[in-house]
């Protein structure tokens, strides 16, 4: 059935502001969760922050006293939100098991929207960039084994492979060429609107987590790691932000942040099955509907513009949860070699040129080494083998597909080589 926002009841605004046990009590079991039920619980974290964020920066280029009293109420409910949410996360569950879970949502998130999105352009970035967060999951899995003995299925729960991707040395790039080409508000569709706005959320509140966690462990590598893996987040929040248009009003940005809010916990709302999380999701879709209104007057009244031209007349699902090995199998094995082009297209190894712009930035971070090449070397140490979790077919392809992953320049001295992978022992098991 259609479910057309702009009517639906939402909740009033006197009814939002929460008691502190209800914001602060709940909290699930990490060994019980289901992993979709974790990544909705991350991503939702991420959205409220930048439902936030952007509320405090509308707040400071506005003269409105009208819309400045609706951010100032509102901001307050984003907030109390997200603590709700990001809440839910036990005390129990370690920095490292918390990042298996951000890297499982990058991936299978951004493999879903890929599938869904109707702009070519905008497909082509998500599938270039979920091959980098896919290494990323599997180069941090090796640490959750080293620092707390635990698998990474214990997180991922089996639902999203575990092996390597393009390798995140090959992430570091000229900020400028990260740089893509913005949509047209007046063309693309509400849904690659919520695609993008739903993807930079969580990127951006991944690099969030990394910068305030990345130091919580004592072992100098791991650090570097992190430092390593939060700089490319940012890259990536460089890269989904410029998509969007920049033309885009404060207001239609307003009303845009809090479709986003709707859809998304309409989505959670319909998928889960947890029974802490699903009233949640519920009471927190009925503010959204209520903040979704209220910008939708303002937005009338300041731009004398119909909302629906901007967000339609229906929901849209930016974040439905399942299993993506195939889909990301079939991207992993056409695109390891894909690299960023200097006029926000995409290359092949092959094709790069020898002076392009990436290469001074691998080359100047990279020279001490790289800490996520060395952290395969240090777990080859330990037990002659990396902690991979793939179908024996994917995991028999790895040194072909390492091999057409390598660049001929910008490699640091300690990469692992295609020959180094295939003599790993893979029969040993943990
Ligand atoms: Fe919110
Ligand atoms: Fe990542
Ligand atoms: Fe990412
Ligand atoms: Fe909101």
């Amino acid at each position: 059935m259609k479910f057309n926002p702009l009517k639906e009841k939402g909740l009033p605004m006197e009814k939002q502001v929460r008691t502190w046990h209800d914001i602060a009590h709940r909290k699930f079991n990490k060994n019980e969760v289901d992993c979709y039920t974790r990544t909705r619980q991350i991503l939702m974290n991420g959205i409220e922050i930048e439902a936030w964020n952007f509320k405090h920066n509308f707040s400071r280029m506005c003269d409105d006293q009208e819309t400045m009293e609706f951010l100032a109420q509102t901001k307050r409910i984003e907030d109390a939100q997200q603590t709700t949410i990001n809440w839910l996360a036990p005390c129990d569950q370690s920095v490292l098991e918390t990042t298996l879970g951000y890297e499982q949502v990058a991936v299978d998130l951004t493999a879903w929207m890929a599938q869904n999105e109707t702009d070519k352009y905008v497909k082509v970035t998500f599938d270039f960039g979920l091959l980098e967060d896919f290494d990323h999951l599997y180069r941090y899995s090796q640490w959750a084994y080293m620092q707390h003995g635990i698998c990474p299925n214990d997180i991922v729960q089996g639902q999203t492979d575990v092996i390597l991707g393009r390798p995140t040395q090959n992430h570091h790039n000229c900020n400028i060429i990260r740089l893509r080409k913005p949509y047209d508000k007046n063309k693309t569709t509400p849904q690659t609107k919520v695609n993008i706005l739903t993807l930079v959320s969580g990127e951006q509140q991944t690099h969030n987590y990394y910068a305030e966690h990345g130091f919580a462990y004592g072992n100098e590598l791991l650090r570097e790691t992190y430092a390593e893996i939060k700089d490319v987040e940012e890259e990536h929040v460089t890269m989904y932000e410029s998509l969007i248009d920049p033309t885009e009003t404060l207001y239609e940005k307003l009303l845009l942040h809090e479709f986003t809010e709707v859809c998304t916990y309409h989505n959670c709302y319909e998928d889960e099955e947890d029974e802490l999380l699903k009233p949640i999701w519920e009471e927190f879709l009925a503010i959204e509907l209520n903040h979704l209104q209220v910008a939708a007057e303002l937005f009338k009244k300041h731009e004398h513009r119909d909302p629906e031209e901007v967000i339609g007349e229906e929901v849209c699902h930016p974040c439905h949860f399942e299993s993506q090995k195939e889909y990301v199998t079939k991207v992993l094995n056409a695109e390891i070699d894909k690299r960023l082009g200097t006029d926000k297209d995409y290359l092949y190894n092959d094709e790069l040129p020898d002076d392009w712009a990436s290469y001074w930035v691998q080359e100047t971070v990279g020279a001490c080494g790289d800490p996520c090449e060395v952290t395969i070397r240090v777990i080859n140490e330990q037990k002659h083998h990396d902690i991979v979790r793939a179908s024996d077919k994917l995991i028999d392809s790895l040194p072909e597909l390492m091999s057409k992953a390598m660049q001929q320049k910008g490699m640091t001295c300690d990469t692992v080589t295609p020959e180094e992978y295939e003599e790993m022992d893979r029969e040993c098991s943990d």
